[in-house]
């Protein structure tokens, strides 16, 4: 059995793009491994500055989870804000980190390269130190992620071992777990799929909004198959089916949508169904995340212990 730990922000509905390139992962270990899923809401601070939006995010990503059969009594779903041991133990890998080191972050680089990073926000700058220790509380064996997130698995590493070096061993090291067929999946204009950007297909979006992102789908009129919806379309059909049906229908790009249209409704409609069947327990987000949360704090109290005796703060 190992230990598995994914985090996802509540900045926005989960979009296929999370559910492929990590959500999905975290369900398929969950029943011969021990499974984290964190909702890490003070990453997402950095974002929404809205408390309802906060609270109405927070509260769908566990719904979510669970709809789409995320076990919480075998497993622990919590929130980040619910463990403070994962802000504490952030600002002690501030200390042992390096303004220049955070600078390589493909963030700040960005906004850098915008003549912007004077706008960076600090939280936005330190965004790796937290997650760092969101991952190296609980010493997990893998951490599923997509494509975006490896820089970050290399910081945690990283900041592992210079704290290991500094004060003896204390940290185990993480491996990213990253598919390679869905390290990034595209959204409806081409770029990665975001919830920041307006680009995504919900995982459980009304099949008026499924279709309406799928007409959206942008195509490129110089070739003779729509890239971009090629791309969605073979999260959902074996390879060989999909390209059989793409050469049949060279050109006939609204066909092709329509098809892909037919198939995201065969895959969302029975999660939206079961979805709304656990979300008439109104009770029980809370009660989830209530026992995540005990868990939780049960693995990363001694762990901070071990820290603080360490650094001789304890
Ligand atoms: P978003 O970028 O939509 O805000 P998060 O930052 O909360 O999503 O990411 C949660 C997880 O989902 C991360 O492991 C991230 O790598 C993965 N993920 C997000 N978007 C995609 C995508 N388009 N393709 C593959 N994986 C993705
Ligand atoms: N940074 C991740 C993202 O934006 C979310 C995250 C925070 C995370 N803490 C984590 C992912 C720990 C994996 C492990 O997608």
């Amino acid at each position: 059995m190992k230990t598995i730990l994914s985090g996802i922000q509540p900045s926005g509905k989960p979009h296929i793009g999370n559910y492929f390139g990590m959500m999905k992962q975290m369900i398929d270990l969950q029943k011969d491994n021990l499974v984290y899923a964190l909702i890490v809401d003070y990453h997402a601070l950095n974002s929404v500055k809205d408390a309802e939006k906060m609270r109405e995010f927070t509260h769908d990503v566990v719904l979510d989870y669970l709809a789409l059969g995320f076990d919480p009594d075998k497993n622990v779903i919590f929130k980040q804000s619910d463990v403070s041991e994962h802000t504490e133990l952030g600002w002690i890998f501030n200390t042992i980190t390096t303004m220049s080191y955070l600078k390589r972050s493909h963030a700040y680089k960005d906004a850098e390269a915008k003549g912007a990073e004077g706008e960076l926000g600090v939280g936005v700058f330190d965004y790796p130190m937290l997650m760092a220790a969101d991952i190296l509380l609980y010493e997990p064996d893998i951490v599923p992620v997509g494509q975006d997130q490896k820089q970050h698995i290399e910081f945690a590493r990283d900041t592992a071992e210079k704290f290991n070096r500094t004060f003896g061993e204390t940290f185990k090291l993480p491996e990213a777990l990253i598919m390679k067929d869905v390290e990034v999946v595209p959204g409806i204009d081409g770029r990665k799929m975001s919830k920041s950007y307006d680009n995504y297909i919900s995982l459980f979006a009304e099949d008026e909004e499924i279709e309406k992102q799928v007409m959206a789908i942008v195509t490129d009129s110089s070739g003779e198959r729509p890239e971009n919806v090629y791309q969605i379309h073979k999260l959902f059909r074996p390879i060989n089916e999909l390209d059989k049906i793409y050469d049949e229908n060279k050109g006939k790009y609204k066909v092709l949508k329509e098809m892909l249209i037919e198939d995201l409704k065969k895959f969302i409609g029975p999660l939206r169904e079961k979805r709304a069947e656990i979300a008439k327990d109104e009770s029980l987000i809370q009660k989830v995340l209530d026992s995540g949360k005990q868990r939780a704090r049960a693995v990363a109290g001694p762990k901070l212990e071990q820290v603080k005796r360490a650094i001789g703060v304890a």
